[in-house]
């Protein structure tokens, strides 16, 4: 290790390299300034007659007026639903289906430019991500389901799947196009037909994602999309649909878990975490602190699977913890649609105080805080990427989910005592291993109460692979040939 000090010494890590800004142009993406809500294949004004302004959260600048959907607006487009699925969706050949899906995954791909910028103005994500995260990965989730939709007797053989029928959808603001395509892909491929409700910051990429269907000429009905806040997702909740499919806090979660209690109606939730990094002394250290830091600060930390507790093991916790502020000096905070920035806007204003009340509990608790230098923009909302050392596993911010650029470094000695730390939350979502030991990281696996458990990497996702959480991280699972199972249900076939 003192070798490794000497060598950082005479050649120390360059902190201050000047980058001039490379902007993604905003001229490809053409804004309506006030938007309907799609519902029978068309935009149509709200009955509620009330509209909101959603705004770019790095410039706080208006960007359009969305309709706050009312419970009337919202069984309208349960309505329509229900008439496509029983008018020719749930009857359409598997195949027709698929070949929706494949065009819709393709139109993606062609638009991808387009979305990817939407996407960082609306949600301030930077470029960087949604060009090569979020655009990809939702692209890839449609070509996935398409290659599932005339299988559906191979995925699940002798247990006669069919549709459930109307599948009510509310996603968060973290991966808003994206969680888009984890709820409709896999609804669409199984028969169903779909309302959906995205995040009230973040509803364009859903709107625009309307005119993708219409160029895929998908059957009108298929496909609806309510905007509006809290209150439509609650008439949604409330609505006559067959499923409801929820990604959000944990709070909201619980709820619409209380609501459906004794209906009937099928409910997935994919709720938050507080997920350990845990980083054993024969990994790859240089290795492990990029892990860290895509762990914890891709997407400003809006991540329910976010690297955000980070377990050291006690003998590599003081050269870890130098090499990992090293790193962060040179992470670069602004203009989401600058190419070469890292951390973009925090997503609202409400989710700013919320970072912010957590980051002063943590210093009122007593851990010690580190902030590399950082200037940042006047306007919007902006968090400096930030680690807490000196962290004890009472305090809240090792307890509570941050949802922002916030790291919480914990130690440990023994591989038990990790597993014992890292499982002493009430979440369940995500885990991260580094080692060198093969056989240690099956014995974590095991051992840690966890949906996805990454080795070596983190914050790595497929739609092959299935996603979802353990505990009051949720239950249900998405993607992979689990994702399909929450939308279908099964007249099992004896003897088979
Ligand atoms: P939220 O759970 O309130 O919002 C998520 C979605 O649920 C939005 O579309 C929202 O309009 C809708 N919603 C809100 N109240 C509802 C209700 N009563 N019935 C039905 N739908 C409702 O999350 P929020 O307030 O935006 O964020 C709070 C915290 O939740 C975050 O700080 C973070 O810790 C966590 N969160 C976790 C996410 C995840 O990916 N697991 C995503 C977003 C937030
Ligand atoms: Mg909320």
């Amino acid at each position: 290790m003192a070798e490794l000090e000497q060598r950082g010494e005479r050649t120390p890590a360059p902190t201050a390299w000047e980058y001039a800004s490379a902007p993604e142009s905003r001229e490809i993406v053409k804004l309506e300034e006030r938007y309907g809500l799609f519902v029978g294949g068309e935009f149509i004004a709200p009955r509620s007659d009330e509209y909101y302004t959603t705004i770019n959260p790095a410039t706080e600048e208006p960007l359009a007026e969305l309709p706050q959907a009312g419970p009337e607006d919202v069984a309208f487009a349960v309505e329509a639903a229900r008439d496509a699925f029983a008018n020719g969706w749930s009857a359409a050949a598997p195949a027709e289906r698929a070949k929706y899906l494949y065009r819709i995954a393709r139109i993606l791909q062609e638009r991808s430019r387009e979305f990817a910028v939407l996407e960082s103005l609306n949600g301030g994500k930077p470029i960087r991500e949604s060009r090569d995260v979020d655009l990809p990965l939702a692209a890839a989730h449609f070509f996935y389901y398409a290659g599932w939709a005339d299988k559906l007797e191979y995925a699940f053989p002798h247990r006669r799947p069919q549709p459930l029928g109307v599948a009510g959808q509310i996603i968060p603001w973290n991966f808003p196009l994206l969680m888009l395509a984890w709820k409709i892909a896999p609804a669409l491929a199984a028969g169903n037909t779909v309302v959906l409700k995205p995040a009230e910051t973040t509803p364009l990429t859903a709107l625009l994602f309307c005119d993708v269907l219409r160029q895929a000429e998908l059957p009108p009905g298929v496909v609806n999309i309510v905007t509006g806040d809290g209150a439509t997702g609650a008439a949604l909740v409330k609505s006559d649909v067959d499923k409801i499919a929820f990604t959000g806090s944990t709070e909201v979660g619980k709820a619409i878990q209380r609501e459906l209690a004794g209906t009937g109606k099928k409910l997935t939730l994919e709720l938050g975490g507080k997920a350990a990094n845990i980083i054993f002394d024969d990994c790859a250290l240089d290795q492990a602190v990029e892990g860290i830091v895509n762990g914890i600060y891709f997407n400003q930390g809006h991540v329910c699977c976010a690297g955000s507790r980070l377990l050291v093991q006690e003998s590599i916790y003081e050269p870890l913890i130098e090499k990992l502020k090293r790193r962060l000096k040179t992470l670069r905070v602004g203009d989401p649609l600058d190419k070469n920035t890292d951390l973009g806007a925090i997503n609202s204003r409400q989710q700013l105080e919320k970072i912010e009340e957590l980051v002063a509990a943590g210093k009122e608790e007593g851990a010690e805080i580190y902030q590399p230098p950082c200037r940042l923009p006047e306007k919007g909302y902006w968090f400096v990427p930030t680690v807490f050392t000196n962290v004890a596993q009472s305090y809240r911010i090792a307890q509570e989910e941050i949802f922002g650029p916030v790291l919480s470094v914990l130690t440990f000695r023994t591989p038990d005592e990790a597993v014992e730390k890292a499982n002493n939350t009430p979440y369940g979502l995500s885990a991260g291993v580094w080692t060198e030991k093969g056989s240690r990281i099956l014995w974590m696996a095991q051992r840690l109460e966890a949906g996805v458990i990454w080795a070596n990497t983190y914050n790595r996702f497929d739609p092959a692979s299935p996603f979802g959480g353990y505990k009051e991280s949720g239950f249900g699972r998405e993607g992979g040939r689990h994702g399909l199972e929450p939308y279908l249900e099964f007249a099992e076939v004896s003897g088979g």
